[in-house]
């Protein structure tokens, strides 16, 4: 099969140096990245700015903001792929970027935002898997994305456990389909997680 995976933050810049973005590690997407190739699949993983290292045989593309990691996914996404979004996408960027730094003086006291496009909720493809990081009504939310956004699976994790989250090795996860079955994975090593993620997958679809 061949998955396309988004992974870490985006950055939305606001002149030549400031930007707005999260603290995304991208570990889970090249987990899940790693472990799809190993499995035998064609990979391609869109990367925002992250610091890692290109898991072997994964085509990867670098991005920077939301609307180009959209169109590297537009241009990767075959009718066949399978589509797993784990990049946490700055949900807006501010309206006007300067081409320059801006000087002290001229910052805005007010940065007006603007929406980017939801990647996931607009791909088409055969599989489409979501992440939910959440702070509360983990399961509620999670399902209600899964439903919004047309996904065959949601990972909805609590980013407020020890373990679970940003920046850490491991995670702590339940597995939500669209028909209301759920799976909770235990604590778990981020690339444990991801075989898992790519088995359950490769039952399903
Ligand atoms: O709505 P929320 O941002 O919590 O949804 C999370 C899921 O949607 C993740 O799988 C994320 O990668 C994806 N997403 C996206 N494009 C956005 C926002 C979220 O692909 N602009």
């Amino acid at each position: 099969m061949r998955f396309v995976i988004t992974a870490g933050p985006t950055r939305e810049y606001l002149d030549a140096v400031r930007f707005l973005s999260n603290p995304s590690t991208g570990k889970m997407g090249f987990a899940v990245a790693e472990a799809a190739a190993r499995a035998g699949h064609e990979v391609v993983l869109v990367a925002g700015p992250v610091q890692l290292k290109t898991p072997p045989k994964v085509v990867r593309i670098d991005v920077t903001s939301a609307r180009e990691m959209m169109q590297a996914v537009k241009e990767s996404l075959t009718p066949d792929s399978v589509l797993v979004a784990t990049a946490a996408v700055a949900d807006f960027r501010p309206k006007a970027q300067a081409k320059r730094k801006l000087h002290k003086t001229e910052m805005p006291r007010t940065i007006e935002l603007t929406p980017n496009p939801d990647i996931l909720a607009r791909a088409k493809s055969r599989f489409k898997v979501g992440f939910a990081a959440e702070t509360d009504d983990l399961i509620k939310s999670a399902a209600s994305k899964c439903a919004r956004k047309h996904l065959d699976m949601i990972v909805a994790n609590d980013v407020t456990r020890p373990g679970a989250g940003f920046a850490t090795d491991t995670n702590e996860a339940t597995f939500l389909f669209p028909d209301g079955h759920e799976e909770r994975q235990p604590l778990m090593a981020k690339k444990r997680l991801a075989r898992k993620i790519i088995e359950r997958i490769s039952q399903w679809s």
